[in-house]
């Protein structure tokens, strides 16, 4: 598939055919995550990886107030055979920047523009959306609701150092489903509104 292809196609997948992924598949999808881009080359990221339906099941467990809740979202989102969950490593980047290179050895997190720790990890998160274009499937890129990431940890022994930036869902896509989400109730604001070329310009 073209690249421009892949980035045209890439949107939010919510409901997914009842067919597993090829473990290869996946492989690859974490192969081209780590090729992202990382300050420093941190490489702070770290992925959990859950592909057989008990772990995709703790999964939804863990991350739903309510486990027996019901609803076209959460419906549609637990038929996806595999579930990643990009962290971070917040520490890992403190500690690269305080190496000579860098040297900013007090650590000091007053000192980042934004914090590359969540800038790396949604490059790494994108990667594994545009292959799983590339490779015919879907996926989404979805929160976990800030009240449920201790549960998630304590299912799947997160350590402290590490924290979810969010998760995907992975499946195969089913050819009919109409689209759903924010792109169905709002446009997408063009280049001509969000590009300022020279100099900002406020636009009526
Ligand atoms: C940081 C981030 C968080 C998101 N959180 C959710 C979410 O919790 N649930 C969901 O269904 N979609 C979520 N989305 C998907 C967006 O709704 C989606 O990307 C947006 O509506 C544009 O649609 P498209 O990606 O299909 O083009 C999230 C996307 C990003 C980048």
């Amino acid at each position: 598939m073209e690249f421009r292809e892949v980035v045209r196609r890439r949107r939010m997948v919510r409901r997914y055919a009842d067919k597993p992924v090829d473990p290869a598949v996946v492989d690859r999808l974490l192969e081209h995550a780590i090729r992202a881009p990382s300050a420093g080359f941190s490489q702070g990221w770290a992925f959990l990886r859950l592909d057989t339906p008990a772990d995709v099941a703790r999964f939804w467990r863990s991350t739903s107030p309510d486990p027996d809740a019901s609803n076209p979202w959460l419906d549609g989102m637990r038929t996806a055979p595999v579930v990643i969950v990009p962290l971070t490593d917040k520490g890992a980047y403190l500690d690269r920047y305080a190496q000579p290179d860098k040297g900013w050895t007090d650590r000091s997190e007053e000192r980042w523009p934004v914090p590359y720790w969540y800038v790396d990890a949604g490059m790494a998160s994108l990667l594994i959306l545009l292959t799983a274009v590339d490779e015919e499937l879907g996926a989404c890129f979805f929160g976990i609701p800030g009240s449920r990431v201790d549960a998630f940890r304590d299912e799947f022994g997160i350590p402290d150092s590490h924290r979810p930036v969010g998760a995907l869902t992975i499946g195969h896509r089913i050819d009919d489903a109409g689209s759903s989400g924010s792109p169905s109730r709002r446009v997408r604001i063009g280049t001509d509104e969000v590009v300022h070329r020279g100099r900002w310009r406020n636009r009526e």
